[in-house]
């Protein structure tokens, strides 16, 4: 087979054979084939696509290009959940605890990451104590034992996948929703996960800005994922403002666990319930989704998910007092509020843009280097559709230095209010199984 060839044949709009497609990601893995021609294949798969067929073979090329996560040893059907991303998601800290609670087993493994706030692990590790270095064996018997513990990204997981999207960023070919939707589902799979819940991000804040955008990756990955045996189902969510008001990593851990409690913003609960729901129905712990959600609404009311919680900080080292006493997570020296400069009724939030003002104050890393302030961040007194009078607060800033001028300019511009009423944004716009 020569490279040449196989650009040559997508280019003119053909379709790659599993073979052809494994020679590729393999030759491109190893370094036989080189950047140059990944490139113009990249490129041709741009504009000409890929079939169902080919995006499920390149997924599993990615897959087989590593390391890949064995949780045979795990009883039950593990289902993960992946978001392609937004601002102030909470979802995960409250989804973890959540399902297990009602027995699915969650053996998450996730990453750091650049962004407006940490990720899951840098959100987990402000609670004094808890880590995510543990042996993939302790990994195992933890999640055998309480249904959830969390491990950091280890081994070689998609080689492929790491170095085609170093890649595509420079060959301006990342926005396509072939190499993206097979990009996504090779790291849930390699993962290990049996079942595959996804919340495809809609929105400002989100990854994919309109919702046939969303929908069409949504229904790309669920393709996927059921054409390699993984159960995979995507509900598409609203991101244009922030979910939940908390947006920082100690901050989203106290929402968190205001959720648990029943506490807690209702889109974050309601989405949690709705992404809940789904895993619980693909851990084959409930007969239909009416009963999954009632189990999960009854584990928050009796307390055994927010009991579920503080079992699994503790298992993996962290003061599980936290959940009883927040005000043993790290603290900001400085908080000041953003007031209203007139009445009226908020009618946009800007998500991507509020993030980076959760950013400016340290909340998340804008270069692998940064460090990240576990303590700041921002918590929004108010939504989109929310009466105002001048003066209200509209987001409590936390900061560890004094002058936030610089995060009130960025947020005043980004939060708008206007005179007449204001619909509040939908939430789910759809669910894709
Ligand atoms: N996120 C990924 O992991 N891969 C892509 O291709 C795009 C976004
Ligand atoms: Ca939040």
């Amino acid at each position: 087979m020569r490279m040449v060839d196989l650009i040559e044949k997508k280019r003119d709009g053909l379709e790659l054979s599993e073979a052809e497609i494994q020679f590729i990601i393999e030759g491109f893995t190893d370094g036989s084939i080189p950047d140059y021609q990944m490139s113009a294949l990249s490129m041709a798969i741009y504009f000409k696509g890929m079939t169902e067929r080919e995006r499920a073979e390149l997924t599993m090329a990615m897959v087989e290009s590593g390391d890949k996560i064995d949780l045979s040893a795990i009883e039950g059907i593990k289902v993960d959940k992946h978001s392609t991303g937004g601002v102030g998601d909470t979802t995960t800290l409250v989804l973890g605890p959540l399902v297990a609670s009602v027995g699915v087993p969650v053996a998450k493994m996730s990453g750091r990451g650049l962004g407006h706030t940490g990720g899951t692990i840098d959100k987990l590790e402000s609670v004094a104590g808890f880590h995510v270095e543990i042996e993939n064996e302790q990994f195992i018997d933890l999640v055998n034992k309480h249904k959830l513990a969390v491990i950091g990204q280890s081994g070689n997981l998609t080689p492929a996948d790491k170095k085609l999207y170093a890649l595509r960023d420079v060959t301006a070919t990342v926005d396509n929703i072939a190499l993206i939707a097979s990009s996504i589902m090779s790291k849930k799979i390699a993962a290990g996960a049996d079942a595959i819940v996804l919340d495809v991000k809609t929105g400002a804040g989100a990854f994919m800005k309109t919702l046939l955008e969303s929908e069409e990756l949504a229904r790309a990955m669920v393709n996927i994922g059921n054409n390699v045996g993984r159960n995979t189902m995507a509900v598409i969510s609203d991101m244009s403002q922030p979910l939940g008001y908390a947006i920082g990593n100690a901050l989203e851990v106290k929402e968190a666990i205001d959720t648990l409690k029943g506490e807690g913003p209702s889109d974050l609960t309601e989405l949690s319930l709705t992404l809940g729901s789904h895993m619980v129905l693909l851990g084959k712990k409930a007969n239909n989704l009416t009963e999954a959600r009632s189990l999960l609404k009854q584990a928050i009311e009796n307390g055994s998910a927010l009991r579920a919680f503080k079992v699994f900080l503790e298992s993996q080292g962290g003061d599980a007092k936290v959940v009883d006493d927040p005000s043993r997570l790290p603290q900001a020296k400085y908080t000041c509020e953003l007031e209203a400069k007139q009445d009226g009724f908020v009618s946009e939030i800007t998500a991507d843009e509020v993030g980076t003002a959760a950013m400016l104050l340290g909340a998340g890393r804008a270069t692998k280097d940064s460090v990240i302030d576990l303590a700041v961040g921002l918590v929004l007194r108010k939504k989109i559709g929310d009466e105002v009078k001048k003066g209200d607060s509209l987001v409590t800033i936390y900061s560890n230095f004094e002058n936030v001028d610089e995060v009130k300019e960025k947020l005043y511009e980004n939060i708008i209010i206007s005179s007449g009423r204001v619909e509040k944004p939908t939430l789910i716009y759809k669910e894709i199984m």
